[in-house]
């Protein structure tokens, strides 16, 4: 069969920035520390008042139709990965579609949409229906379009209103892609938990530490389930992009990760005679004294050169970007994979045909694990992107701004404010239709 994956990747960033340590944790009386530091996190990124999902998600197509040269004719479907849908009926979408339909000759009418809906895990998903598509022959020598775009807000004074985020992923699906090839295997964890859910209101109830202890779960699943497929030795894989709520809860999943991909290896025996063997559960009485024990080894273990050499090398470029813009839900694994690539071509390092292994997390809750093997074309398509200036440009606001800029998305308030930033060469919301459906324009 021939290879499936990424051909290319844009990212749009929401246009307003909260900083966290400068401007947030001052107003919630908090230690910046615990952002920097704890969260990881140093800022937000924010929709402006025209921006939303719709807005972000086709900005973010359109940047990849004309780097890419393409025409409507050659997306043969298009699938919006999202968490933050204003409608239970008309896909998300359609509405890309109609925002591109005005800047492009031809349309979409043959193009297949949908949205797909797991929390964060759903742009993965929505790759994965694409490959499927593609694999099953079904896609007439179109590619496909995926986009995953979130306005991760909650409500004022939760706890999760640190890890705020807005921002679009979009990736073209194709054949012989130019930045990564998807493998085959996947491993899955997933159950029904509710830790973390929208049932019809705009912000999430979180149960944050819950949600926490469920991610790790899960992905403890999903990694025992792709073990049994594929290799995981930590030396296979240049990279290992995580979905990233914020990256102190990735320090927390690299750890857990690490322990068990060691499991059996060369490394654990080198590992060994600093700290002796991980503990096997079948040595303890009960669970409770295993898991203790476990506790202590991890303890143990994140202080081993080994594992810090992993770490600073496998995870960390994984988390420039995210550091920088919050959660993003269902772009934000996708921007780890981008931010790993990233520091790759910054430090010059030759990746063809190296393979990343990619853990995708939705709450409510799923794990999900595949390889990527890295393409020839990956250094063309990363150099390629504007991320870096988009971060730079965004408006900084103050705390006063962020609280009106809160209350602006907040569907159960009618604030009207000024935009801060003027909108160019991009969609915009505009206004409401005769049925109360979002209308957008372009603005040269
Ligand atoms: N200096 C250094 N570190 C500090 C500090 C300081 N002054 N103050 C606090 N910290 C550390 C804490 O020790 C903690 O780190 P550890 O977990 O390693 O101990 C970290 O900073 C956060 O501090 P708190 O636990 O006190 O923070 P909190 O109570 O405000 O809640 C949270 C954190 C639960 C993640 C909350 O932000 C939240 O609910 N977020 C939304 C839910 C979420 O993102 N869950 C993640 C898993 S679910 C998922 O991944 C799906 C998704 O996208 C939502």
């Amino acid at each position: 069969m021939t290879t499936v994956g990424i051909d290319a990747v844009e990212i749009w960033t929401g246009k307003l920035k909260l900083d966290l340590p400068e401007t947030f944790a001052p107003a919630q009386g908090d230690d910046p520390e615990k952002y920097t530091k704890g969260l990881g996190l140093e800022a937000s990124s924010f929709p402006d008042t025209y921006e939303d999902i719709v807005t972000m998600g086709a900005n973010a197509a359109k940047r990849l139709m004309d780097r890419k040269g393409l025409v409507p004719d050659d997306i043969g479907r298009i699938d919006v990965a999202t968490e933050s849908a204003f409608d239970n009926s008309k896909p998300v979408s359609t509405y890309v579609a109609g925002c591109l339909e005005q800047v492009y000759d031809g349309d979409f009418h043959h193009a297949n949409k949908g949205e797909r809906k797991f929390a964060c895990v759903s742009g993965t998903q929505s790759i994965d229906d694409a490959y499927n598509w593609i694999a099953a022959g079904r896609s007439r020598g179109r590619a496909a379009l995926v986009i995953a775009t979130d306005t991760a807000l909650y409500a004022r004074d939760s706890s999760g209103e640190a890890t705020q985020g807005a921002g679009a992923v979009a990736m073209l699906i194709d054949e012989e892609p130019d930045l990564v090839a998807l493998s085959h295997e996947q491993g899955y964890g997933s159950a029904d938990e509710t830790d973390f859910l929208k049932p019809q209101q705009q912000f999430p109830s979180v149960d944050g530490k819950r949600s926490m202890q469920v991610y790790l779960a899960r992905m403890r699943e999903a990694l025992q389930d792709f073990e049994g497929q594929d290799t995981t030795h930590p030396d296979d894989f240049a990279y290992v992009p995580f979905h990233t709520p914020f990256p102190g809860m990735v320090r927390k999943a690299g750890l857990l990760g690490y322990r068990r991909i060691v499991r059996n290896t060369d490394l654990e025996s080198e590992i060994a005679e600093e700290i002796g063997r991980q503990p096997r559960e079948e040595a303890y009485e009960d669970r409770e004294a295993y898991e203790e024990a476990i506790q202590t080894h991890m303890d143990e273990l994140k202080q081993t050169d080994q594992y810090r050499s992993w770490y600073d090398a496998t995870i960390e470029p994984t988390l420039s970007i995210s550091r920088q813009v919050g959660n993003w839900y269902t772009g934000s694994v996708h921007v780890a994979r981008v931010s790993a690539l990233q520091a790759a071509a910054e430090a010059g390092r030759g990746l063809s045909g190296e393979r990343l292994l990619v853990a995708s997390y939705g709450s409510g809750a799923q794990a999900e694990i595949h390889a990527e093997t890295v393409q020839d074309g990956w250094k063309e398509e990363i150099e390629a992107l504007t991320i870096d200036e988009q971060l730079r440009r965004r408006y900084d606001l103050d705390f006063e701004e962020y609280e009106h800029v809160h209350d602006a998305h907040n569907h159960d308030l009618d604030t009207e404010i000024e935009a801060f930033t003027q909108p160019s060469g991009e969609f915009v919301h505009a206004g409401w239709g005769r049925m109360n459906e979002r209308t957008y324009e372009y603005v040269e």
